[in-house]
């Protein structure tokens, strides 16, 4: 039984007492207002896990997800996109709203709410661009800009090399894709590039799965009004800005492995 890393808690589902309740390792607490973390559901912790909970309850035929080196890479793909899916559909909800009521079949009035503003999705490339899908998921026909920062041989320093975003950015609000949430250094040149365009900060939301407190606390300091949606913040880096105990690297897990 090797020791737990990082903050630990019961989870699991209300008809079990909490004695009897599995201990999982939790997103860490972070204070910033403009940072939401995803409700760590026992659900959402096995899709990060490697556990046979789904497999038993589904039937899917397997169990390894995103956090096991061992995962291939279809199912990799498959959990990190249901994951990707539960962070647009909190993503959404930082969107603002108006009151909007309907008529139903049977003749009645029921007050709503509808989104209220244009929205775009800005991917990071080429990890980004794996979350395209599940915003699309959501959001039929959405507009969809790329950004790609590179690091620099010479300076070491990350680089803008290329960026396509729709013409009227500067009216939507943005939603921000980038998987890994490390140092933070790609992702604030990418919200620089986007003030540059006219978008004010209020209207980027960052979406990512998991996330440093050294990043997140990077961003917080530069862009306090810049909201972040994360299914995880995690214990920190290692000496070459990996996030830990993290999942490698997601790009080549996705798309090559
Ligand atoms: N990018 C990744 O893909 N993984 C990390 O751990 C950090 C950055």
């Amino acid at each position: 039984n090797r020791p737990h890393v990082g903050p630990t808690q019961c989870v699991g589902p209300d008809y079990r007492s909490e004695s009897q309740k599995p201990i999982a390792t939790v997103s860490t607490e972070v204070k910033y207002e403009t940072v939401t973390t995803l409700p760590q559901t026992p659900q959402l912790i096995a899709l990060l896990t490697s556990t046979r909970f789904i497999a038993l309850t589904y039937d899917d035929g397997g169990y390894r997800k995103i956090r096991d080196r061992n995962t291939e890479r279809a199912d990799f793909i498959f959990y990190s996109n249901r994951i990707i899916r539960l962070l647009v559909e909190e993503g959404l909800n930082h969107l603002p709203v108006v009151e909007h009521t309907v008529t139903t079949p049977v003749g009645r009035n029921y007050a709503g709410l509808m989104f209220q503003g244009k929205i775009c999705g800005v991917s990071i490339m080429r990890a980004g661009e794996a979350m395209e899908q599940g915003l699309r998921d959501c959001c039929r026909s959405v507009r969809i800009g790329k950004i790609l920062i590179q690091r620099d041989e010479e300076t070491a320093q990350p680089k803008l090399f290329y960026d396509k975003l729709p013409e009227d950015i500067a009216e939507r609000w943005v939603l921000l894709l980038d998987p890994m949430f490390a140092t933070g250094g790609s992702a604030i040149m990418a919200v620089e590039v986007l003030k540059s365009r006219g978008v004010p900060e209020e209207r980027i939301l960052f979406l990512n799965l998991i996330a440093s407190p050294e990043g997140i606390g990077n961003f917080a300091t530069k862009f306090p009004k810049l909201r972040v949606v994360t299914a995880f913040v995690d214990q920190g880096l290692d000496s070459k800005n990996y996030i830990v105990p993290g999942l490698g690297d997601f790009g080549d897990r996705f798309y090559t492995m």
